[in-house]
């Protein structure tokens, strides 16, 4: 099948990737001229694992194209995905103007029936307004089908869970085209659910919602475990053997960034609130998040006392979570900004990035930013941050406090090291 990607970001890219390398053709475009043409040289312009090598082997296969010209490509596909950014507007919804702006080239080359996949994270009714919007641009009914097909792909695994995803959810209105969108994935062994559309928008904001609530959950869990001198580590450890609650997404820690669940619970939030439906829980686990931050930052001040002259912050990690280079809502970048604001001196050190803060100097090597240190941070639990060598890092800083804000080090063995270790809900 030729299948046009419209939008060259972690879920285009990877989605391209994935469906060539299963046996279609592929046509990846995107506006962004200068991305296509690195694309075309076999540079990838985001940093995930596995990501480079299944481009540049189905380019090489005949099966994986790029072009910038998004019309011709959507001209010449049947099958057309959409996987343009939603991001948050002002006002906390989703910014549609992408997608309109893809809807709007689309409607000016169809010349054969074209099955429209929305694979963006959208808000419940999308599909429908995506409906009147092509006929408001003169496109007949009987041109185009849309199903929405929602993803389900994490930065830093995004290839493995595309090729071992959880479950597919497609929703569509007649079952042919819900079956169509079901064969592109014929290699994918996994559970299908063929859906009606505005559930198969809701079940992609639901899902990401409630994993924020599973954060915030045993975030709000970690201040009890903070005042009580319990682990918390241990309690989610306990909470997780129950079959009904599970293990995953129950790691306490400084809480959720990334360009997925702020922006999503916010835009749910916005949906939902546009039909008088006030989404009580959603709005404390955003609440929770917002916090969780203030709260640590109130766990270095008692630790480190009142006067911030010269007192030196190392933090480790700046992206969003490990194994990505993605900043976008990144807590380990906001943390920074409050210890700076709060008149400490930083030096910060991520394997990937160092993103232009105010006021942070960036290290080139993770050592460096710890000479003469009064406090480490732990912001992103990155492997060769937790795999330091602790005895050099001892040695290095200044005075021996640590703040674990991801829960990735291990207590008994950082004491050992001779450093006071502060975790997110641990004694
Ligand atoms: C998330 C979802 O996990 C994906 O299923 C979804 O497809 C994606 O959003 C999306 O909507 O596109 P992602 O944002 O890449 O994926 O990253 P996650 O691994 O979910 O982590 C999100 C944030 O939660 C990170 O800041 C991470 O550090 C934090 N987190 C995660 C915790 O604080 N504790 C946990 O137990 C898990």
């Amino acid at each position: 099948m030729n299948i046009c990607i419209v939008g060259a970001g972690y879920v285009g890219l990877t989605t391209a990737a994935v469906l060539a390398n299963i046996g279609h053709t592929v046509y990846c475009t995107d506006r962004d001229a200068t991305k296509i043409d690195k694309l075309k040289r076999g540079i990838v312009p985001i940093f995930e694992p596995g990501l480079t090598e299944m481009i540049a082997l189905n380019q090489a296969e005949g099966r994986l194209f790029f072009g910038a010209n998004v019309r011709r490509h959507m001209m010449n596909c049947p099958v057309v995905m959409i996987a343009v950014g939603t991001p948050s507007a002002k006002n906390g919804s989703a910014d549609m103007r992408f997608v309109r702006c893809v809807v709007k080239d689309l409607s000016l080359v169809i010349r054969s029936p074209k099955t429209i996949i929305m694979k963006s994270t959208v808000p419940p009714g999308t599909a429908d307004w995506i409906d009147t919007l092509l006929q408001e641009y003169g496109v007949s009914p009987d041109m185009f089908e849309l199903a929405s097909n929602p993803e389900f792909l994490r930065e830093g695994s995004a290839i493995e869970d595309t090729v071992h995803p959880d479950r597919i959810i497609i929703g569509a209105k007649k079952k042919e085209t819900a079956l169509m969108v079901k064969e592109l994935y014929h290699a994918i062994e996994t559970k299908f659910l063929l859906t009606g559309r505005m559930e198969a928008e809701l079940i992609k904001y639901a899902s990401n919602a409630f994993l924020a609530t599973k954060i915030s959950f045993i975030n709000e869990i970690s201040r009890v475990c903070d005042v009580f001198n319990a682990d918390i580590t241990e309690v989610a450890r306990g909470i997780g053997m129950d079959d009904r609650i599970g293990p995953k997404f129950l790691h306490a820690g400084l809480g959720y960034g990334g360009s997925c669940f702020p922006k999503d619970v916010n835009a749910l939030n916005y949906s939902a609130s546009s039909k008088e439906v006030e989404l009580e829980l959603l709005e404390a686990v955003m609440k929770i998040n917002r916090s969780q931050l203030e709260i640590y930052m109130n766990k270095l001040n008692h630790k480190l006392g009142k006067n911030r002259d010269h007192v030196r912050i190392a933090v480790w990690g700046a992206t969003f979570k490990e194994n990505t280079d993605d900043i976008r809502y990144s807590q380990a970048i906001a943390f920074m900004k409050k210890l700076t604001k709060q008149g400490y001196e930083v030096y910060a050190y991520d394997p990937l990035v160092s993103p232009p803060i105010p006021s942070v100097v960036w290290c080139s090597d993770k050592y460096k930013a710890v000479v003469q240190a009064d406090a480490l941070v732990i912001a992103t639990g990155w492997p060769e941050l937790i795999e330091a060598d602790w005895n050099r890092v001892k040695q290095l800083m200044k005075r021996n406090i640590v703040l674990d804000g991801r829960n990735c080090l291990d207590k008994k063995t950082m004491e050992a090291y001779g450093f006071e270790l502060a975790g997110v809900g641990r004694p």
